[in-house]
């Protein structure tokens, strides 16, 4: 089957409408595992008193949460998303404030009027199906000598909290994301992200690591928390297997995780992401 972009960016506005409570509670709000990463992107982009600000795929409003403080009265923020779900409950969380917007849009297809001086983009760019359309627009969207900056995760290796369960449920569901979909890795070496992000014609391009690592409890707890977590598309292929597959499958992960359980039987997982920030010239 062909990959088509549209039925793609359905697909994920309905997992993201579905998944956002739970991400927001699990994740994004306690600053969790990758979100520690947050502070850090907020503070490269050193954001001044006055500053107008896009938080694009604001997600539940934790980026834009950070951001809100810098800007001050007299800066502004626009957070921007497919998820309905997703800006419902940034709306929520931020409280109502005069220099605070959401807006559903899409990435590759935003207008605005005015331009920014910073756009940030966390944990998104890797979705969007046209990456280099969303960044052009992103630089289109940007005053002169204007900020970019993009948090995305590191690959498979260097992220096992998802490859470790990703390659096992691949093996035995190969269509367990619609076949030809953007790989999710795409951007996540410092030379990919860095390439994508230049030819869309930004300069000054800044790409570091930062790391960190996630102890997700026992095995079980990372497996049962999986299923738990998971969203509706991906938990009825699952479910679909017999039960010898799923067996199967588990002891696969198991096996995956191994080199990362410690003594006591608890997961340590290492985990990267990658933070870039880049200057728009024009
Ligand atoms: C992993 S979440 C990150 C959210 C937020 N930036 C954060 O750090 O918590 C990915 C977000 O990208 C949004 N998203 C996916 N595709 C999008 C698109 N084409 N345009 C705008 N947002 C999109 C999803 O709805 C979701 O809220």
């Amino acid at each position: 089957m062909k990959f088509n972009p549209t039925d793609y960016k359905k697909r994920n506005i309905t997992i993201w409408n579905e998944v956002a409570s739970r991400y927001h509670k699990r994740w994004a709000s306690i600053s969790q595992g990758p979100f520690a990463s947050t502070s850090k992107l907020v503070q490269l982009l050193d954001i001044k008193k006055g500053d107008r600000v896009f938080d694009l795929a604001c997600g539940t409003g934790v980026v834009t949460k950070k951001i809100i403080q810098k800007v001050g009265g007299s800066g502004f923020i626009i957070g921007g998303d497919t998820s309905v779900k997703a800006i419902k409950i940034a709306k929520k969380w931020n409280g109502k404030k005069l220099n605070l917007d959401f807006v559903n849009l899409d990435a590759e297809t935003f207008r605005f009027s005015k331009k920014f001086d910073v756009i940030t983009c966390q944990y998104a760019l890797f979705f969007f199906p046209n990456a280099q359309k969303a960044l052009k627009n992103m630089k289109k969207h940007l005053k002169k000598e204007g900020k970019l900056g993009i948090t995305v995760h590191g690959g498979a290796q260097k992220v096992p909290f998802f490859s470790s369960i990703f390659d096992a449920v691949t093996e035995f569901i190969p269509d367990y994301v619609p076949p030809g979909s953007p790989d999710l890795d795409r951007f996540g070496t410092k030379k990919a992200l860095n390439k994508e992000v230049k030819k869309a014609g930004f300069s000054k391009i800044n790409v570091q690591d930062f790391n960190f690592n996630f102890n997700p409890g026992k095995f079980e707890n990372y497996w049962q928390n999986y299923l738990k977590y998971l969203a509706k598309p991906l938990k009825e292929k699952l479910d679909a297997l017999d039960k010898k597959q799923r067996k199967d499958l588990k002891n696969m992960v198991r096996e995956n995780v191994k080199s990362f359980t410690q003594n006591d039987g608890t997961i340590k997982f290492p985990w990267e992401v990658l933070i870039l920030t880049a200057k728009n010239k024009d």
